[in-house]
This record gives structure tokens, C-alpha cells and sequence, in this order.
């Protein structure tokens, strides 16, 4: 059995774990041959490739990033306006490669699922982000360690934040999903955590902010970089207008702190977390997922059984069809048990 491996879309804690444990697990299993493929779906088009041995995936389980490299912008279908979907197929058939393993996020499942279905290429994923947002599974590899990175800032911050009576403002990831900001916001004492799925009121943080600073309390504040105002979307141009004093626009922390600048009487900062949640060697939870999965993606490999992705359901190891998981996203749902914990203790959420 011959075995083609790629890590697309962004990079993330875990990658090369997961690769350590497919390829382990295939030469250990099955005497399987694993076949790398650079820089993911670009090296099916630009035909750039190398075999795994043993050795070679050896002590790389707590590396971060990717041994294989990964692009975020290339897909079989359409890269450098034509599309490269026939000629990858007769390159997974010239390499004699039975199967395909594809790690990536939702982006990454989708093309798999289209690649499988309309180019023949039996296709095994495996859920990658750190974003936590893929259909199917409810757990990415990636997401405990973005959290564990992101709690450690906001105490970071929460401490120089106290020293100085500041409202502070920490941004996370996490594209349209808001469980890093969610997850981390609780587990780093969060004030306010906002997320996309929950439109703000800048009175109402506002008004968390004042009551705190009169007991002589800082606030800290976890949002998400996909957050909004509720019925509105943030505009640099409303920013700029409304904004006492020129501030850095970037993400949305800063377009917060230029909107609760004038509404609080304390100084407000932000904090722009960035590829820092991305980078870095994997929490030992995430390497064991990580491995789990790769060994889950060997045994649906051996069973051909084709067209699915390694997941977790209610704890459990499984796998579910690719066809379930392509071009959707799962957001945070309004009545999730973290959300209304959070509401009962007291933190403030944007909206209420
Ligand atoms: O999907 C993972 C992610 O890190 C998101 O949280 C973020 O919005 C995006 O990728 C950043 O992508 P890039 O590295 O291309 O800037």
C-alpha cells in the first residue's frame, strides 16, 4: 500500500504529530510506503514530493509547524487561473498512491471531499485548527494549545492591567468562531468575552468597565477577532470619526478601544495576540489527539475505507463523511453550556 500525506491552509500545533503517527502507524501496521507531499495541494500541482521513512518522522512529535510545509492559497482546482484537478489525479496515479491523507481545516476538508468526488482520489482527513471550528468533530487539534496560549496572555495582561487601572483588551483568532476567545476568556478570568456569534453593545461593556473602576478594579477583556457590534458591521471610516484621538486601527481590539475610550474614565489598551496562538510546540492534550488521529486515519486507510475524517463525538474516537463536513463551519451556538456558565458567574458577554 503507497500513501500520499499533505498538511494544508494555515499551520497549527500538532501537525507534525499527526503526520509522526500516520506514518508510524501505516509502516508498523501494514508495511505501508507514506509518500510526503510539499507545501499542500501545491506540490500535487507543481509535482513536488518525498518519501517518510521511519526515522524521518522521528522526534518531531513536539515540533510546531509543519515538516511538510503547507499553502493556504493553491487548491487542485484553481491556481494560477486554470484549473489543475485532471493533472493532480494522473500524478497520484503516476506516484501509485492508493489514498490521500489531508490535514487541514475546513477549507482543506472541502477541497478533499471535491478532489475525492470529482478526480477519484480516495481521500482519509484529518481535523485541523486552532480555531475549533470544523463541522463533524468537536475537537480540532490545535485549540488547547491556542487556549493554554491565549490564558496565559490575559493573565499577562490582567496583572499590568490591575497595576495601573486600565481597562485591558485581548484579541484572539479564531476567524468567524469564537471558542478560542470563549474557552480562554473563561479560563483567564475574563470580565467581558465577545464573540462573533454575539453582537456587542459598547454601552454595555462600557458600563461593566465604570462599575469595576469604581471599586478600583481593572477589566479584562477577551474578544474575538470576528466580533461585531450587534446590526452592525465595524468600518474603518466609524472608527476614525467616532475616535477621540488617533488610535491604531487594526483588529477589532483596537476599533473597541477607540469606542469605549470616551464612555469609560479609565485608560484602555489593546493587545493584538496574532500568530503567537498559532505557533509553538503542541500542550501534551493536543499531542495525544494529534496522534490519536493519525492512528484513527492508518485504520480507515487499512479498512479503504475511504471519503471520511477522523473526529471526536461525545469524547469518542470516530469519523464522519467528508461529504458532512465540506463548506461548513460550526460556531458557538447561542444556548451552549460554556455560554450560559459564563452569564451565571457573572461575566459580561456584550449584550445584556
Ligand atoms: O484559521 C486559522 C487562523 O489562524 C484564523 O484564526 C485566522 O483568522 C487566520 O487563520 C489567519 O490566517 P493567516 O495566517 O493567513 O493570516
Amino acid at each position: 500500500m503507497r500513501i500520499g500525506i499533505l498538511t494544508g491552509g494555515g499551520d497549527c500545533p500538532g501537525l507534525n504529530a499527526v503526520i509522526r503517527a500516520v506514518t508510524k502507524s501505516l509502516i508498523q501496521r501494514c508495511g505501508a510506503e507514506v509518500i510526503g507531499i510539499e507545501d499542500g495541494y501545491l506540490g500535487l500541482i507543481e509535482r513536488r514530493v518525498r518519501p517518510l521513512s521511519w526515522d524521518d518522522v522521528s522526534s518531531i512529535l513536539a515540533v510546531g509547524g509543519t515538516i511538510l510545509g503547507t499553502s493556504n492559497k493553491a487548491t487542485p482546482f484553481s491556481w494560477q487561473g486554470r484549473d489543475h484537478s485532471g493533472a493532480c489525479a494522473e500524478y497520484v496515479r503516476d506516484l501509485q498512491l492508493e489514498a490521500l491523507v489531508a490535514i487541514g481545516g475546513d477549507g482543506t476538508m472541502t477541497i478533499a471531499q471535491r478532489f475525492g468526488e470529482h478526480a477519484g482520489v480516495p481521500v482519509v482527513g484529518v481535523p485541523k485548527t486552532i480555531d475549533n471550528d470544523i463541522e463533524g468533530t468537536e475537537r480540532s487539534f490545535g485549540f488547547d494549545t491556542a487556549v493554554a496560549t491565549v490564558t496565559d496572555a490575559l493573565e499577562r495582561v490582567q496583572t499590568t492591567g490591575q497595576s495601573h487601572g486600565r481597562v485591558m483588551i485581548v484579541e484572539t483568532m479564531g476567524r468567524y468562531a469564537g471558542w478560542i476567545a470563549l474557552e480562554a476568556g473563561l479560563a483567564g478570568a475574563a470580565d467581558v468575552i465577545l464573540l462573533p456569534e454575539i453582537g456587542y453593545d459598547v454601552q454595555q461593556i462600557a458600563k461593566v468597565c465604570r462599575s469595576r473602576a469604581a471599586r478600583r478594579r481593572s477589566t479584562l477583556i477577551c474578544v474575538a477577532e470576528g466580533a461585531k457590534p450587534a446590526g452592525g458591521e465595524l468600518t474603518v471610516e466609524s472608527t476614525i470619526a467616532d475616535s477621540p484621538d488617533p488610535i491604531r486601527l487594526g483588529g477589532v481590539a483596537h476599533v473597541l478601544r477607540a469606542q469605549l475610550q470616551p464612555l469609560v474614565n479609565a485608560e484602555v489598551r489593546a493587545t493584538v495576540l496574532g500568530h503567537v496562538q498559532r505557533g509553538g510546540s503542541p500542550t501534551p492534550f493536543d499531542r495525544v489527539l494529534a496522534t490519536q488521529y493519525g492512528n484513527a486515519a492508518a485504520h480507515l486507510l487499512q479498512n479503504r475505507d475511504y471519503h471520511r475524517m477522523v473526529a471526536l463525538q461525545r469524547g469518542e474516537l470516530s469519523s464522519v463523511s467528508l461529504n458532512e463536513v465540506a463548506n461548513k463551519n460550526r460556531l458557538v451556538p447561542p444556548d451552549h453550556p460554556l455560554l450560559v456558565c459564563a452569564r451565571e458567574i457573572g461575566v459580561c458577554l456584550g449584550d445584556d
